[in-house]
C-alpha cells in the first residue's frame, strides 16, 4: 500500500519547531484572523472567555497552530486531546473536571467523538456542568457535577461527519482554514528557511512553493527534505538542484505524486473517466476510502483536476490533459 502524503508530510518535531508563535507570523487566513481576534479581544475586554470555536479544513492549513494561537492571545492554559483519546464518560469527565478555570481545551479530530460523548458534552458547553449516571439499573442515579469554565476548540478534517447538534455549540464560530495562495505559501517558506539557517534564493523558494500543494506544512516539509539533499550531495541550494530533487522524490512541478497520479490514471483507464464511486476508486487503488477523500481528492480538487458529481468523481479536461503529458515532472 502507498503511503498517503500526510504521513511523509512531517514529522512531529519539524511541526513544532516551524510552527508560528505569534500572531503575526501566522500567514494568511485573514478573515478567520480577524474574526477570532475580535472574539478574543472582546472576551479580554469583559473578563471572560469567548464562546466555543471549531476549525476546520485539510491537513496541515493550520488548525493546530491557530488554537494554539488563541490560547496564547488570552494567556489561557491550553489542555491538548483528541477525539479519538475520550473513548468513555469517565475520560471526559477526567479531562473536564482537571481543568484549571479559563483554559482552552483543544479536542483535535473532533468528528471522532461518540454519540454517546457528545451528548454528554453539550451541558458541559452550554452551562459548565457534567450529568453523570452512577449505577445501573433502576438503583442509578443521575449526578450533576460543576466544571471550572473552559473555551473549547474543536478542530477536524471532516466538518461534514460533526452532527448539527455539535456544531450549533460552537457559539464563537465555524471557521474553514482553506488552502493558501502562492505568494503566502512563498512567505511561509522564507520563514522557515531563515529559521533553519538556510540561504535559499527566490527561485528555490518558488520552486518548493509551486510544490507544495498550497499547504504550509507540505510546504515545510518538503523544504527540509531539499535542504537534505542538498547537504548529503555538498551543494548550494539552486533551482536546478530543487528539480533533481523532487524528481528523486517522485514530485512533479504541480506537487503531485506518484498516488496522486494513480489516482487519476485509475479514474481514466479503470472508468472511463467517471463517474466513478469513490469506494470503488478506492479499492482500486488499494487504499482506504477515507484517504482517498480527504487526503488525494481535495488538492487535485482544487487543480481542477477532478470533479464531484452526485454520481461520483469525473476526470475533467484538465485532468486529462495533465494525463496526457501538459504537466511533465
Ligand atoms: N498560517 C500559517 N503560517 C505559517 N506557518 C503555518 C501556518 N499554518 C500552518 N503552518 C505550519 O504548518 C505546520 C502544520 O500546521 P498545523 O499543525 O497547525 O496544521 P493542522 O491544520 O492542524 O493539520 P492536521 O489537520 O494534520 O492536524 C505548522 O507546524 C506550521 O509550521
Ligand atoms: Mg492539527
Amino acid at each position: 500500500m502507498s503511503t498517503p502524503p500526510k504521513s511523509d508530510a512531517a514529522p512531529q518535531t519539524l511541526d513544532a519547531a516551524l510552527r508560528p508563535s505569534r500572531w503575526d507570523e501566522y500567514v494568511g487566513q485573514t478573515q478567520v484572523k480577524e474574526n477570532v481576534r475580535i472574539a478574543i479581544d472582546a472576551a479580554k475586554k469583559r473578563g471572560g472567555m469567548p464562546e466555543h470555536l471549531l476549525f476546520y479544513g485539510p491537513p496541515g492549513v493550520g488548525k493546530t497552530t491557530l488554537s494554539h494561537l488563541v490560547a496564547a492571545a488570552l494567556g489561557a492554559p491550553l489542555k491538548n486531546t483528541s477525539g479519538v483519546a475520550i473513548e468513555r464518560a469517565a475520560d471526559l469527565a477526567a479531562i473536564l473536571t482537571n481543568l484549571e478555570p479559563g483554559t482552552v481545551l483543544f479536542i483535535d479530530e473532533i468528528h471522532r467523538l461518540s454519540r454517546k460523548i457528545e451528548e454528554l458534552l453539550y451541558p458541559a458547553l452550554e452551562s459548565f456542568h457534567l450529568d453523570l449516571v452512577l449505577g445501573k439499573g433502576p438503583s442509578a442515579r443521575t449526578v450533576e457535577l460543576a466544571l471550572p469554565p473552559f473555551t473549547l476548540i474543536g478542530a477536524t478534517t471532516r466538518v461534514a461527519e460533526l452532527s448539527g447538534p455539535l456544531r450549533s455549540r460552537f457559539g464563537g464560530g465555524v471557521y474553514q482554514l482553506d488552502f493558501y495562495s502562492d505568494d503566502e505559501v512563498r512567505a511561509i517558506i522564507r520563514r522557515s528557511a531563515a529559521l533553519l539557517g538556510l540561504r535559499a534564493p527566490d527561485e528555490v523558494i518558488e520552486r518548493i512553493a509551486a510544490r507544495s500543494r498550497a499547504t504550509p506544512r507540505t510546504a515545510n516539509s518538503l523544504l527540509k527534505r531539499v535542504r537534505d539533499y542538498a547537504e548529503v550531495h555538498d551543494r548550494p541550494l539552486t533551482a536546478a538542484l530543487c528539480d533533481e530533487a523532487c524528481t528523486l522524490f517522485g514530485i512533479d512541478a504541480l506537487g503531485l505524486t506518484k498516488d496522486d497520479r494513480r489516482y487519476l490514471a485509475a479514474l481514466e483507464k479503470g472508468f472511463r473517466g467517471g463517474p466513478a464511486g469513490v469506494r470503488a476508486l478506492a479499492a482500486t487503488l488499494h487504499e482506504d476510502t477515507d484517504t482517498v477523500e480527504h487526503v488525494y481528492e481535495p488538492y487535485l480538487l482544487r487543480l481542477g483536476f477532478i470533479e464531484r458529481s452526485p454520481r461520483g468523481r469525473i476526470l475533467a479536461p484538465s485532468g486529462r490533459g495533465y494525463l496526457g503529458g501538459e504537466h511533465p515532472l
